[in-house]
């Protein structure tokens, strides 16, 4: 006997008692997403290497650390992919949705690769339902993708905090990046090694080092939503006045930097308090430059992906109600009866044929453990007759039809 073969680190089956909870969320979220006109895509699992080093970023820890990369048997470099938006907007582009007008609103929800280090909430494979909207520049299509996610969470009964930041535009981000960097460059000997690495690829970072002694250094850095030109301002302003206009509560996190490049301007966060350490649910921001960047047509946009793994603990499902037929003999010789009868119910409601004989008792105790509405019974008599005993195991009661009403 060889030895037994378990799932990798970090990657766990979705089994049975937890696949319901899955399910509700991807309904959930997709209705919600329909109702805000998003449309269904699929787009592949594996991509090449290039396009999350160009989009996600190559100081990014997800380009930079975390990526399942490989060769091909082609010799193509590959990677699966660590999140849903890259490959969104390489379709888009590849698909001359950018030269065709540009506004497209979609939706995906699936498997996505981190190789980060395992812990509550932190998985190497795990799943996200996300929404990219492509065409429209106005900072209302960010409110209406911030309000999406706390219906979707609404309707899920999960409560959370919503962060916000503004990550500025080509316009201010540059000469405040220059601002930072000098400020950095004179804390640079209190600073850790991976600050060092993200002072020369993407100073911003710094601001969300997780490491203690990093935070307190920079607590009086420079922050970006206190440097906007008028257009990113005014923008931010328009969030916040719209937000707390529709009695969304929120928390404006300067530090809230995400942990992709792409993003400008509107950046948020939504939170729980009751997961752990790793409490981001969803996360996402407008991102105006990424189709370009990936040699699209200029082409602005903002969505959002929210953790599905994350958010399974937070929700309970109502036991579902009593449905469906339990069917079972009290001798074996009446089982071929019996799985014709069973087979033809089977056409419109759910069925269960138990194949062992069993004493009456036996098997109402069994359909009922098993969460059947009705334990339909056939035995001498019934045979003789050509009728079969239902007990309705929700009313109490039962009835003896013939077969062929049945
Ligand atoms: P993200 O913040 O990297 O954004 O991921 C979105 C969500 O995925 C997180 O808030 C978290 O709930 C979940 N998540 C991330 N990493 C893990 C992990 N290792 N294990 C379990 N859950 C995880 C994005 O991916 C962007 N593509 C979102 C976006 C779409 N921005 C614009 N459009």
């Amino acid at each position: 006997m060889g030895k037994s073969i378990k799932s990798l680190r970090g990657m766990n089956d979705l089994l049975a008692e937890t696949s319901e909870k899955f399910r509700h969320v991807v309904t959930v979220s997709e209705k919600v997403a329909t109702r805000y006109g998003f449309k269904y895509i699929e787009t592949p699992l594996l991509e090449e290497t290039a396009l999350f080093k160009r989009s996600v970023g190559e100081s990014s820890d997800i380009v930079g650390k975390e990526m399942y990369q490989f060769t091909d048997k082609g010799g193509n470099d590959v990677c699966l992919r660590p999140e849903g938006t890259a490959g969104v907007v390489r379709s888009f582009i590849e698909n001359k949705f950018d030269k065709r007008g540009g506004k497209e609103k979609v939706f995906y929800h699936g498997a996505m690769f981190r190789y980060e280090r395992p812990q509550k909430g932190r998985l190497r494979l795990f799943h996200q339902f996300g929404c990219e909207s492509f065409g429209e520049a106005s900072v209302f299509e960010d409110i209406s993708t911030i309000f999406m996610i706390r219906d979707i969470f609404n309707e899920l009964n999960i409560k959370f905090k919503l962060k916000i930041n503004s990550l500025g535009c080509q316009t201010c981000m540059p000469s405040y990046r220059e601002k930072l960097t000098a400020y950095l460059e004179d804390k640079k000997d209190s600073l850790c090694a991976d600050c060092h690495r993200r002072i020369e690829t993407n100073p911003i970072r710094t601001l969300d080092c997780k490491i203690e002694s990093c935070q307190q250094e920079l607590s009086d850095a420079p922050k970006m939503a206190d440097h906007l030109c008028e257009d990113c301002d005014s923008d931010f302003e328009t969030l916040k006045r719209v937000l707390t206009k529709n009695g969304m509560e929120f928390e404006i996190d300067k530090n809230l930097v995400r942990g992709l490049d792409y993003y400008s301007k509107t950046a948020f966060e939504f939170v729980s308090d009751n997961i752990g350490s790793q409490n981001a649910i969803a996360g996402g921001g407008r991102y105006d430059r990424l189709v370009e960047f990936l040699g699209g047509k200029e082409t602005p946009a903002v969505g959002f992906a929210l953790g599905i793994e994350r958010i399974l603990d937070l929700i309970e499902i109502q036991e579902s109600e009593k449905s469906g037929y339990y069917f079972g003999v009290l001798d074996e010789e009446y089982f071929e009866e019996l799985f014709l009868v069973a087979s033809q119910k089977r056409e419109s409601e759910k069925v269960h044929i138990e194949n062992k004989k069993r004493s009456l008792n036996k098997h109402l105790q069994n359909a009922d453990k098993l969460g059947f509405r009705f334990c339909a019974i056939l035995g001498s008599d019934e045979v003789q007759n050509g009728t079969i005993w239902i007990r309705d195991l929700q009313l109490k009661n039962d009835e003896t039809f013939s077969i062929d009403s049945f």
